[in-house]
């Protein structure tokens, strides 16, 4: 069996992957994540008593846990999910982004360089960096723009896209200068279990079930391509197995929505499940717009699927289903994460702003 070394496997993708990774026995899996807000251990409950799963605390800049780990572990493939990952909060705060996007990524990338240029070269041949980063990097579309393809000229907005870009960068410079076999992957919004209630879909389903306004930035209008989380988690493993090292792989759901359309299938899902409330778009509330908000994103993947044969196993209607149910089903969880970071983060991003909701 193969070892990997995970970072960022306690947040919302991350853990989607290890857990489908650890059930399907693919790996053993050193998971690496700082547990920041974003982290959380609840998330791998399922994987207390997994003896092929080896929790560390621990900051992917911290060179010396890392090289440590690298070299007890002897790791076949890097996958680097840490990341701060909210528009919003980079936007309220870039600094921890600059600081662990991109210097954090490339300690990382240092440490696995020297680790692998200490490898045999059968296992230097196979041994894989895959970088775990967005669409955002590409800035936004107009409404009959084509879709993002992977030569798209990078054009980031916020403070949060621009730190992934300068991190695709570095991972491309490693490859191009040094000779590391890296990957990189550029998905589209997710959405799923575990996914912090501060990003859109969450934020929603939890308000409408507390009978709070659902917050929607502007006129709602944005556009963004929607992908079920287990979709990208099954999209890295085939770039990680079959991917062209050096190469970048656009993934997305084909599943284009406007927010408020988001919006309002989540309201409907709730009525359904909870006809008394309904509707629960009356709690639909238009607020001040994100600042320097992308309109559009589009994903145009025909090239992991020409050539590594990967798509979306999912459409929208079956994720966002199941997705609604996991959340009805997990409230325990939902309280977890629902902690007083979260509550103070609420109040600084809606109501101590102009948002005032
Ligand atoms: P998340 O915020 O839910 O999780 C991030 C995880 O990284 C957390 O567990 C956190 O504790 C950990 N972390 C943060 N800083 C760290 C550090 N310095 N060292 C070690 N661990 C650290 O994020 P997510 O939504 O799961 O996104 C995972 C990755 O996928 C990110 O790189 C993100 O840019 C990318 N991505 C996300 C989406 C999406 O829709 N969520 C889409 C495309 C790409
Ligand atoms: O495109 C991939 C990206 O998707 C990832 O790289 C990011 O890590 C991930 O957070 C996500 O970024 P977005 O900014 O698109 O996701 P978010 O859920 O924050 O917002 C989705 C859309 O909904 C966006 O247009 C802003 C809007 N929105 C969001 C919140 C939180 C609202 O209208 N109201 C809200 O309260």
């Amino acid at each position: 069996m193969q070892t990997w070394l995970v970072t960022g496997g306690a947040g919302f993708i991350g853990a989607n992957f290890v857990l489908a990774a650890r059930r399907a026995g693919l790996a053993r899996i050193i998971n690496l994540d700082l547990l920041t807000y974003a982290g959380h251990l609840e998330n791998l409950a399922g994987l207390k008593t997994d003896r092929d799963h080896v929790f560390v605390q621990g900051d992917i800049g911290d060179e010396a846990l890392v090289t440590k780990l690298l070299t007890e572990h002897v790791p076949d493939a890097v996958v680097n999910f840490a990341a701060e990952s909210h528009v919003d909060r980079s936007i309220l705060g870039p600094q921890a982004f600059i600081q662990t996007n991109i210097v954090g990524t490339h300690s990382l990338l240092t440490c696995a360089h020297k680790y692998w240029k200490g490898l045999d070269r059968e296992a230097q041949q196979s041994f894989r960096f895959l970088h775990v980063s967005t669409d955002e990097v590409y800035g936004s579309l107009g409404p009959k723009d084509p879709a993002f393809s992977e030569d798209h000229q990078y054009q980031p907005n916020s403070p949060y896209a621009a730190s992934k870009a300068a991190a695709d960068h570095l991972v491309r410079a490693y490859h191009h200068t040094y000779g590391l076999p890296v990957l990189t992957t550029n998905c589209s919004n997710n959405y799923g279990p575990y996914q912090h209630p501060e990003k859109l879909i969450p934020l929603m389903i939890q308000n409408a079930l507390r009978g709070k306004p659902l917050p929607v930035y502007g006129d709602g209008q944005q556009v963004r391509d929607w992908l079920y989380v287990e979709d990208h988690c099954t999209a890295i493993r085939t770039v990680l197995e079959r991917g062209r090292p050096g190469e970048t792989y656009n993934i997305g759901g084909n599943a284009e929505k406007a927010n408020l359309e988001i919006v309002h299938t989540l309201c409907r899902l709730l009525d359904s499940h909870m006809p008394a409330n309904a509707p629960h778009a009356k709690l639909i509330q238009h607020v001040a717009d994100r600042p320097g908000h992308d309109r559009r994103y589009a994903i145009n993947a025909a090239k992991i699927k020409r050539e590594l044969g990967w798509q979306p196993a999912s459409t929208f209607e079956q994720g966002i289903a199941r997705t609604v149910q996991w959340y009805l089903d997990n409230d325990a969880w939902v309280q977890a994460v629902s902690n007083p970071e979260h509550q103070e983060w609420l109040r600084k991003n809606y109501q101590q702003s102009e948002r005032n909701i």
